[in-house]
């Protein structure tokens, strides 16, 4: 049994090809200047509801917390001597995204802040403030099997995706309304390669990784949701805005295992079956 597989990691060069395949299309996407690119002078938070105002504030202090989301990858796949050569190898090439992810990630970050300081509705110290307490705050992913953090990046930034596209339409703003399609449109793609490597695992372990994904959606908790003071709380007020809910991405999910499973076997259909169980019934209102 190599390194890799006694790990539960991608043989190295399946890794590298989808780290690859990001990176060429990433190279595509016009990079965003935050400083440049958009007309800060025309934000304005009295055209927001407060609701809007709220799903702002929420939506700065997940980002922002990069450095934590960040580190769980760096921790769980080293990038030194503290793994095998050819665990080494895997991650370094997993870093070659992470690194890339993160520089986005932070660009994220730095256009919420940006917009809450220009268009009025909080002052740069006031809100560095506020930043403090989440940001030091431990968001822990007790997973058991690498697998794991990619299903739930997987689910987390097609939730995202999908919420930035909802609040958009909502949002008569149009620097707010832009912020959101270019947080929505780098979600997308960094949906897309976690779904590539789940899929990979799927072709490559079939089904020793089916229990690893169902735990991660059974165990399913939103990042910071133990972190936030009153999250769930402010979770419902900003859900009467736009429509948040994680399990919106489960559709997406099921897509991602039929897409990279022939002939799912009686395991994969009975995860398909789960997954799709989980997703919240909408309830007419
Ligand atoms: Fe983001
Ligand atoms: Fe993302």
């Amino acid at each position: 049994m190599t390194a890799n597989r006694a790990a539960g990691l991608l043989p190295t060069d399946d890794m590298a090809s989808v780290v690859t395949n990001y990176l060429a299309g990433a190279a595509q996407a016009r990079t965003w200047h935050v400083e440049k690119a958009m007309e800060w002078d025309l934000a304005d938070a009295a055209r927001l509801t407060d609701g809007q105002r709220s799903a702002v504030e929420f939506i700065t202090i997940i980002e922002d917390h990069l450095p934590g989301y960040f580190s769980l990858y760096h921790e769980n796949f080293p990038v030194d001597g503290s793994v095998e050569p050819s665990v080494y190898e895997h991650n370094r090439e997993l870093y070659h995204f992470t690194v890339r992810w993160a520089s986005e990630e932070d660009t994220h970050a730095r256009a919420l802040t940006r917009y809450q300081t220009a268009s009025g509705l909080t002052d740069e110290q006031t809100l560095r403030g506020l930043l403090v307490a989440p940001g030091q705050g431990r968001f822990e992913l007790p997973f058991t099997h690498p697998v794991q953090y990619f299903a739930y990046a997987l689910v987390q930034e097609k939730a995202t995706q999908i919420y930035y596209q909802q609040l958009r339409a909502v949002v008569d703003e149009p620097v707010l309304k832009e912020v959101l399609t270019r947080l929505s449109r780098d979600e997308a793609r960094h949906f897309t390669f976690m779904a590539d490597v789940v899929a990979r695992y799927l072709q490559v372990y079939g089904d020793e990784v089916v229990g690893p994904i169902r735990e991660t959606v059974a165990d399913f908790r939103m990042p910071l949701s133990g972190v936030i003071r009153g999250y769930w709380r402010w979770a419902l007020k900003i859900a009467d805005t736009a429509r948040y809910d994680h399990t919106d991405a489960y559709e997406h999910l099921i897509k991602v295992v039929n897409r990279a499973v022939d002939a799912p076997s009686e395991r994969v259909s009975e995860l398909i079956s789960f997954v799709d169980s989980c997703r919240t019934i909408e309830v007419a209102r």
